[in-house]
């Protein structure tokens, strides 16, 4: 059998959350004033009560509302494929699959929260939401979402990607959204930014500092994170709980699942229903991959810190490089994050999940290896899951092991052809942060509260 699809009838009916089986309770989120837990009043200017209450909750399943699976339906359950030529071309005794989360109308994982949150904001009464993006991914996304439940959307996209990924503005258009490059003039935080550095390429921290500052300062309008926080991780639990059910067809379980990680969703997504088999005592790792370029669990200090630049949103328990540190401007632009998911992070200091970085250029040579042999071009961030499976899938040929290996594809690449041009021109180099930058940036946020 080469693919599973189930069918309609075989989608979860409920999201699975983690906090209910976790060995340790995961740190809250402090208020940067007093250093004290925040309760969810303090967030309820810019999120809906029901995601306030699923941030916090420790029901281990939340049902997916309706409405919400009906949008679900139009594209999910997505793929579970094995990738039988790439195991041929790599010689493996390994058996690779891969979730193909590239489905959805928008091109990743990212609409299964986006529906989501839409259907709850609306339900809610709000009117308008703010978001950030970087490579677009998640504010296509959340565009499509809006559209469906009739909200307005403003997105504040990383500039350096906003340039890099032109058709990215054109689909967010399509569907309805209003998109700027961030920094931006619009906010206050944008233009202090601009005075600081009108050639400031922008980060995922300083989009969610305008978004956060735009959100904040209407009525009408509430703000929407596309990664990091708990609930929406628990939205993309969706994707392994159909993973599981459709390894149960091919009569697998999987030893390793992996996922590229930039706040953290996609992995955990596919890794969270696994890790709740690992904390049952079966053996299965999970492994999350993020770029050398921003090595953030690999490099960086679990410890509180921002979850944006400009310092607006509560101290999260992370994995962290100093919410100031600005990312090289590398291709994968939806995993140039300062931070991590305080929930990743958490299961990664109980060694629930492994960590592990690697380099631009070799994460390329994967995309076109797996282009060229299963067909599929993948995002560039996608390409990190894909080489870290190969190299799981090389160290099994090596040790003559049969392991079977899983990763997420979370996105297509389809729209990210000018970094496969440059690719193919040799013009994309390999980063390796020098220990001085990290020192400076880790500098800033030493004084904070420690976990
Ligand atoms: C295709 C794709 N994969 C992965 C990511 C990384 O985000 P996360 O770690 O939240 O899955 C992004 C973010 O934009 C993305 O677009």
């Amino acid at each position: 059998m080469k693919k599973c699809t189930l069918s309609e009838r075989e989608l979860p009916r409920a999201w699975y959350n983690i906090a209910a089986d976790l060995p340790e309770p995961l740190r809250p989120p402090l208020d940067p004033g007093t250093g004290q837990p925040i309760g969810p009043e303090k967030l309820a200017p810019i999120f809906p009560l029901p995601l306030l209450e699923q941030e916090m909750s420790a029901q281990r399943e939340i049902p997916i509302p309706p409405e919400v699976l009906d949008v679900y339906a139009s594209w999910r359950p997505t793929p579970l494929v094995r990738a039988t030529r790439l195991e041929k071309h790599l010689g493996t005794p390994a058996r690779i699959f891969y979730k193909y989360e590239g489905a959805s109308p928008a091109g990743s994982h990212k609409p299964n929260t986006a529906v989501a949150q839409a259907y709850y904001n609306k339900l809610s009464g709000v009117k308008r939401l703010t978001t950030e993006t970087g490579a677009g991914q998640w504010g296509s996304a959340l565009a499509y979402g809006c559209c469906l439940f009739g909200l307005q959307l403003k997105v504040y996209m990383v500039k350096v990607s906003y340039h890099q990924k032109p058709y990215r503005k054109s689909i967010i258009q399509a569907w309805g959204g209003e998109i700027v490059p961030s920094p931006s003039h619009d906010t206050q935080a944008g233009r202090r930014f601009l005075a600081e550095n009108p050639d400031s390429p922008g980060s995922l921290g300083i989009a969610i500092s305008e978004a956060v500052e735009d959100a904040a300062s209407r009525d009408d309008t509430n703000y929407s994170l596309g990664s990091v926080l708990n609930h929406v991780l628990l939205h993309q639990t969706v994707i392994g709980l159909e993973t599981q059910r459709q390894f149960k067809e091919f009569n697998l379980e999987p030893d390793v699942v992996i996922g590229c990680v930039g706040g953290g969703s996609n992995f955990g997504g596919l890794a969270i229903p696994y890790v709740r088999e690992r904390i049952a005592g079966r053996k299965v790792r999970a492994v999350a991959v993020e770029p050398t370029a921003c090595p953030s669990i690999t490099r960086g200090h679990y410890h509180y810190d921002f979850g944006d630049t400009a310092e607006m949103t509560p101290l999260l328990a992370m994995h962290t490089l100093g919410h100031q540190f600005l990312p090289p401007g590398i291709h994968a632009g939806g995993l140039r994050y300062h931070g991590m998911s305080p929930l990743i992070s958490h299961m990664v200091r109980l060694g629930l999940v492994e960590a592990k970085a690697l380099n631009q250029l070799e994460c390329f040579r994967a995309a076109v290896t797996f282009a060229r042999t299963e067909g599929l071009i993948p995002a560039p961030e996608t390409s990190h899951a894909i080489r870290a499976a190969i190299v799981e899938a090389e160290r099994c040929k090596a040790e003559g092991k049969a392991e079977t290996i899983v990763f997420n594809f979370s996105g297509h690449g389809l729209l990210d052809m000018s970094a496969y041009d440059a690719y193919f021109a040799d013009e994309l180099g390999d980063y390796t942060l020098p220990e001085k930058e990290l020192k400076e940036a880790w500098e800033l946020i030493r004084g904070l509260p420690k976990p």
